[in-house]
């Protein structure tokens, strides 16, 4: 009787501590992707780029979307430069043009086809930490004017900051969004 009474609390104290485990994994991931919004809404202000304007105001439900498919682009011309312009940018500051061509903000959502969807934690460290685009070395430079931000700033965010953006990224809604691709100094695609 002893001894079942024995295996019976063992039993017990066994479920209650896989239990425990498995709740603060839960807790810690949702940690993550808490600390992942802060420093994507707060600190990174990703959005000022990634999300659309509607007027002055973000276009929520384009949040981290990426420039509309269907909004025209600005397309930068060499006079600019005699009148100091160097950068120009879309109404929704999505789209940006200079004598390096024109680029257009990612969409960041996890969106399969036209976002995120495919791309692993890896590629998008890598992607921030050597900006080269999804990450590899032998694909072209990312644009700027993410490519300061990668190489410059963002590079130097710890692995578990990049981490826990990435999560929160990957926690966001999905919004099906193709982004143009970028165009070189002659408005055509490369
Ligand atoms: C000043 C505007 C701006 C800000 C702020 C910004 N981005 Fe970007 N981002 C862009 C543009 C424009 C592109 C497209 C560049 C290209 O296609 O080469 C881009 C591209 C990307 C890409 C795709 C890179 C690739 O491999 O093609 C990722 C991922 C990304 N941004 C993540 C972020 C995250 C995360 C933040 C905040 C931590 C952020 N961006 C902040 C403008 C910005």
């Amino acid at each position: 009787m002893r001894q079942k009474l024995l295996i019976f609390g063992l039993t017990i104290l066994f479920i209650g501590v896989i239990i425990a485990i498995s709740i603060q994994s839960v807790e810690s991931q949702n940690d993550m992707v808490e600390r992942g919004k802060y420093l994507v809404d707060a600190v990174a202000a990703c959005g000022y780029c990634h999300t659309p304007r509607a007027g002055a105001e973000y276009n929520m439900d384009m949040y981290l979307a990426g420039h509309p498919a269907t909004e025209s682009s600005p397309r930068y011309n060499f006079n600019m430069m005699r009148q100091s312009i160097f950068l120009l940018t879309s109404p929704k500051l999505s789209a940006f043009s200079g004598p390096f061509g024109t680029s257009f903000a990612s969409n960041l959502t996890p969106d399969k086809e036209t976002g995120l969807g495919e791309w692993t934690e890896k590629m998008f460290i890598d992607a921030i930490r050597t900006g080269h685009h999804q990450g590899t070395k032998d694909n072209r430079k990312i644009f700027p004017p993410m490519q300061t931000l990668t190489t410059k700033h963002y590079a130097q965010m710890s692995d578990t900051d990049l981490k826990a953006i990435w999560a929160y990224l990957k926690s966001i809604k999905p919004v099906k969004n193709e982004v143009s691709p970028i165009l070189n100094r002659f408005g055509r695609p490369f």
